[in-house]
C-alpha cells in the first residue's frame, strides 16, 4: 500500500507545532527529529524533516506528496502546488523595518533606499503595486543585521513577537502579508494518496475546530432558556437538564474561543450561573 509522504520543517519556528498538529491528529512518529525521516506506525504516512524554504519545491516535484510550512514561503517560491488549508497556528506577518531613530513618512520614504529580505519576489511586487523604486539586497538568513553592518537602509523580513527586531535596533513601519501555517499538497495525487489526504485533512480540521473552540456548561434559570439558546446555539443546539432545584436547567454547548468572552457578559446579564469552560480535546462535525 502506498504512503502519503508529508514534509515539515526540521528546525525552526513551525517544526514543533507541526509535529504536534500530526500528534493530535492520532499520527505516532517513532522518533523525534534526529533523522531525516520517520514513518507513522499507525496511519500510511511517511515525514521528511526539511528546510521550509525546499518544501515547496519537494511538493511540486513530488518528492513530498504534501507538506506544512509558512504561506509566506509558499507565495514567496511561486511553485506549483495547491494551498489546501490554512493551520491556524505561526501567525506571522512580513514587514518592511527601518532604524528606530528614522522617521517614517510613509511608503514613499523607501524610493531609492536600499532593503535586504530573502523575500524578493513577494518586495518587488509590492513596491510595484505602490510605485516605490527601491534597491533589494536578496539575502538568505540574518536579514535583521543589515542595516547595522550597512548591507541596506531597511529590512523586509518575518515578524512574529517582533523582539527580533527590537533586538537589532530596528522598527516595523509596513506589513506587506499576513501569514500563518498552512497545507500544501502536490496537484497531481493519485486516487490512493488523495484518499489518504482526506482522512489526515479529515483528523487536521477536528483538531484545528478544537482549538478554535470550548466546551461550556452552565445553569440557568428555566426562562432564559430561550435566550441563552440563541447566544449558545452550539453544534447543533444546546442540551438541557433539568437541575434537582425547581426552575432552574443545566446547559451545555460550544463556544468559539475568540466569542468567548463577550458571551460570558451576556450570560451573566441573562441570569447564568455556576459557568465552566472546558477545553475540547476533538471536535468532528
Ligand atoms: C523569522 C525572521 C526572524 C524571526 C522573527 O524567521 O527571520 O528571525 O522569525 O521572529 P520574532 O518577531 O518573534 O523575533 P523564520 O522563523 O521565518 O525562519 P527562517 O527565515 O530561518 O526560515
Ligand atoms: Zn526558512
Amino acid at each position: 500500500m502506498s504512503k502519503l509522504k508529508i514534509a515539515i520543517q526540521k528546525s525552526g519556528r513551525l517544526s514543533e507545532k507541526s509535529l504536534n498538529l500530526l500528534k493530535e491528529s492520532g499520527i505516532n512518529i517513532s522518533n523525534g527529529t534526529s533523522k531525516l525521516r520517520a514513518e507513522a506506525k499507525n496511519f500510511p504516512i511517511e515525514v521528511l524533516f526539511l528546510r521550509d524554504d525546499d518544501i515547496p519545491q519537494y511538493v511540486e516535484q513530488q518528492v513530498a506528496d504534501i507538506g506544512i510550512l509558512g504561506k509566506n514561503e509558499v507565495l514567496e517560491k511561486g511553485k506549483n502546488v495547491t494551498i489546501i488549508e490554512e493551520l491556524g497556528f505561526a501567525a506571522c506577518r512580513l514587514s518592511l523595518a527601518i532604524p528606530k531613530g528614522e522617521s517614517y513618512s510613509g511608503l514613499k520614504y523607501f524610493n531609492n533606499k536600499s532593503v535586504a529580505t530573502s523575500y524578493p519576489n513577494i518586495l518587488s511586487q509590492f513596491f510595484a503595486n505602490n510605485n516605490i523604486t527601491a534597491e533589494l539586497e536578496e539575502i538568505g538568513g540574518s536579514v535583521e543585521i543589515a542595516p547595522s553592518i550597512g548591507l541596506a537602509n531597511a529590512v523586509c523580513d518575518i515578524v512574529s513577537t517582533g523582539s527580533t527586531l527590537i533586538t537589532n535596533g530596528l522598527k516595523e513601519v509596513e506589513t506587506v502579508l499576513k501569514s500563518q501555517a498552512v497545507l500544501i499538497a502536490n496537484k497531481e495525487l493519485s486516487k490512493e494518496k488523495r484518499d489518504i489526504l482526506d482522512k489526515l485533512l479529515f483528523r487536521i480540521k477536528a483538531v484545528i475546530r478544537s482549538s478554535e473552540n470550548k466546551y461550556i456548561v452552565l445553569n440557568a434559570p428555566n426562562e432564559a432558556i430561550d435566550k441563552i439558546s440563541g447566544i449558545l446555539p452550539g453544534m447543533k443546539s444546546p442540551t438541557v437538564v433539568p437541575l434537582a432545584k425547581q426552575g432552574w436547567s443545566s446547559m451545555h454547548s460550544v463556544v468559539k474561543e475568540d466569542e468567548f468572552w463577550d458571551v460570558i457578559d451576556q450570560l451573566r446579564t441573562l441570569g447564568a450561573e455556576g459557568i465552566l469552560v472546558i477545553p475540547i480535546e476533538k471536535m468532528v462535525l
